[in-house]
């Protein structure tokens, strides 16, 4: 059977002013279902690089130059941008080092989940409802729905 993930060879950078920089230097790895797998190194070695080219949001001047990502047996760098909605969120997700930067401050959480429902085609009838059940779920109140994300932490 397949890893459900599986680096090859990886190689990722950034076009510069000065020429290409190459930080992530030929990674391969797998991490197998149920894994618990952590990326270590210093700052400025390429984690995040790595993370943003497996979830394909690497984009200009950064760039994935070789290699391969392979999730749940389908190669993620192949895959359309239709295709790649489909896993986001699904089987793989990003959470990143400042979530508070990367969500807009004066969106209340209902609205994200409201519009993250909604890209992943569920229907609007009963989404307040699907709202609640994923709350429940996350073992946060109903009151959530109303507030900033600054006002939850980070995590
Ligand atoms: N947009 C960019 N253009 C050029 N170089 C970049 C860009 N983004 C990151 N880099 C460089 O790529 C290298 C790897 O950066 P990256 O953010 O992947 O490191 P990191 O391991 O996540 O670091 P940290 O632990 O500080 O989060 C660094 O040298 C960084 O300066
Ligand atoms: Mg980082």
């Amino acid at each position: 059977m397949n890893s459900l993930l599986d680096v090859d060879r990886l190689v990722a950078g950034y076009y510069t002013p000065t020429g290409v920089l190459v930080t992530v230097t030929g990674v391969t790895f797998n991490i197998e279902r149920g894994e618990i797998f952590a990326v270590v190194g210093e700052s400025g070695c390429g984690k995040t690089t790595l993370a943003a080219a497996i979830y394909r949001i690497l984009k200009y001047p950064g760039k994935v130059f070789h290699g391969s990502i392979t999730l749940d047996g389908k190669d993620l760098l192949q895959m359309s941008e239709d295709e790649v909605r489909e896993v986001r969120m699904k089987k793989i997700s990003y959470v990143p080092q400042y979530a508070m930067d990367a969500l807009d401050p004066v969106t209340k959480v209902g609205d994200f989940m409201r519009r993250a429902l909604a890209e992943h085609g569920y229907p609007s009838d009963n989404m307040d409802e699907l709202i609640l059940e994923k709350l429940k779920l996350m073992r946060l109140p109903e009151r959530v729905i109303n507030m900033y994300p600054m006002e939850l932490s980070g995590g």
